[in-house]
């Protein structure tokens, strides 16, 4: 088959790969029909995370089931499905708690398993024709009939809206509270859209490219250009002088300034000081335990100088991690299918999977434009 490989920093290729297969009684075989590039691929991608060379990038896929083990009760070939970007097992006791982004069966030693992600188990991922889910029953979301019409919203099922929405959880955002969020990437859209979902009173977004603000401004929520006016001032300004209710850091341990320079406290801190005392800090923006890429010396053993003291003196809390995909997926897919939530809107380009090398560059570089690139494997 045809997948994506990671040869090294900045080097992905479209090579031909021996072919997923079902290797397990309880795994299905998923014909890839879209699939995402995440803001996730691109630490791997910068060669800033233990990915192994020869892998296959790709956590975000939708298809239709071509085949099923002997074991798999449920899914049936060719239901179409929308699959967790992280793998759980559904039996074990994080699993059981609903906590299926630290499963404690499919990365044996550790907490958490996803597709084609480094530091996440074995498993390939699907920028690619075909890929294994194991735990199938489990991991499959079986999509309604209009699952192909509605293709590019279901597949932002499988990680960035979760992710967004598991922001605003994290962060306690209640109806009528105001919430600022760091980053307009996909994932800061995505928790930007689910605040308004939730009734939100007031969306303050925080990023510097106009493309992504412009988005941020047609769901409702409230655009602060970084680069142009201090931030932490701005959202004190529009929420008088208190602060936010809550906050989201959705950019994470490579957010820089708006020249590019990299410091990986510099969102946690603003967050810290644009959220009002009591506030809730909810934390999706990936940090990693060690980063020897990074030029700052706290950096490279995953650590950042942090405002402890005025985080503590404000009395907030703040929780973090990987989005439990599977929490929510039903429940937003019901939105979609009910025809009151469209998150496709932030999709940009839609593209084979031959594509792939040349779109990864363009987000990465976060060329104007690029927002959410979806690779269509069997075109
Ligand atoms: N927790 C999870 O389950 C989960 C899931 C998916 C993605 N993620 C992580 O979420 C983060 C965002 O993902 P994405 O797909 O949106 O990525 P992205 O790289 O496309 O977006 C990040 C955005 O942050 C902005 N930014 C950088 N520094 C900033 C700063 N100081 N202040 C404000 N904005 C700043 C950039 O301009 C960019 O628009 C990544 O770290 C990704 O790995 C986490
Ligand atoms: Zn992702
Ligand atoms: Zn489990």
């Amino acid at each position: 088959m045809k997948a994506l490989v990671y040869n090294g920093p900045r080097d992905v290729a479209v090579k031909t790969v021996p072919d997923a297969r079902i290797e397990r009684p309880t795994d299905a075989l998923v014909q890839i029909v879209v699939t995402n590039i995440c803001g996730s691929d691109l630490h791997m991608y910068e060669g800033r995370t233990d990915m192994e060379t020869g892998r296959v990038l790709g956590h975000e896929n939708l298809g239709r089931v071509i085949a099923v083990g002997s074991a798999v009760d449920r899914v049936k070939q060719g239901d179409w499905v929308c699959l967790p970007f992280n793998i759980g097992c559904g039996f074990c006791e994080n699993c059981e708690r609903g906590l299926t982004g630290f499963c404690l069966t499919c990365n044996p030693g550790s907490a958490g398993a996803a597709y084609g992600f480094a530091d996440m188990g074995p498993y390939e991922g699907g920028q690619a024709e075909l890929l294994r889910v194991p735990y199938a029953d489990f991991n499959c979301l079986v999509l309604p009939p209009d699952a192909e019409q509605k293709q590019l919203d279901y597949v932002m099922l499988s990680d960035i809206w979760p992710t967004g929405w598991h922001a605003t959880e994290l962060a306690g955002l209640k109806p009528g509270e105001s919430i600022v969020i760091y980053g307009a990437g996909p994932v800061g859209l995505m928790a930007a859209y689910s605040a308004m979902v939730k009734g939100a009173a007031q969306v303050i977004v925080v990023d510097r490219h106009p493309d992504r603000l412009k988005l941020v401004e047609q769901i409702g929520a409230i655009p602060v250009d970084d680069s142009k006016t201090d931030p932490v001032e701005q959202v004190l300004k529009l929420t008088d002088g208190v602060g936010a209710h809550r906050g989201c850091e959705c950019v994470g341990y490579q957010c820089h300034d708006h020249h590019g320079h990299e410091a990986s406290n510099l969102t946690m801190n603003r967050l810290v000081a644009s959220v009002r005392p009591t506030g809730g800090l909810g934390v999706v923006g990936v940090f990693v335990p060690q980063d020897p890429g990074s030029q700052d010396k706290l950096q490279q053993r995953g650590q950042i100088a942090f405002d402890m003291g005025t985080f503590w003196f404000k009395g907030q809390f703040m929780r973090t991690g990987q989005a439990n995909v599977k929490a929510y997926n039903r429940y937003l897919m019901n939105l979609i299918h009910a025809g009151r939530a469209q998150p496709s809107f932030l999709v940009s380009h839609t593209l084979k999977l031959d594509q792939a090398p040349d779109a990864y560059r363009h987000f990465d570089e976060r060329d104007a434009g690029w927002t959410k690139v979806v690779l269509r494997p069997a075109a």
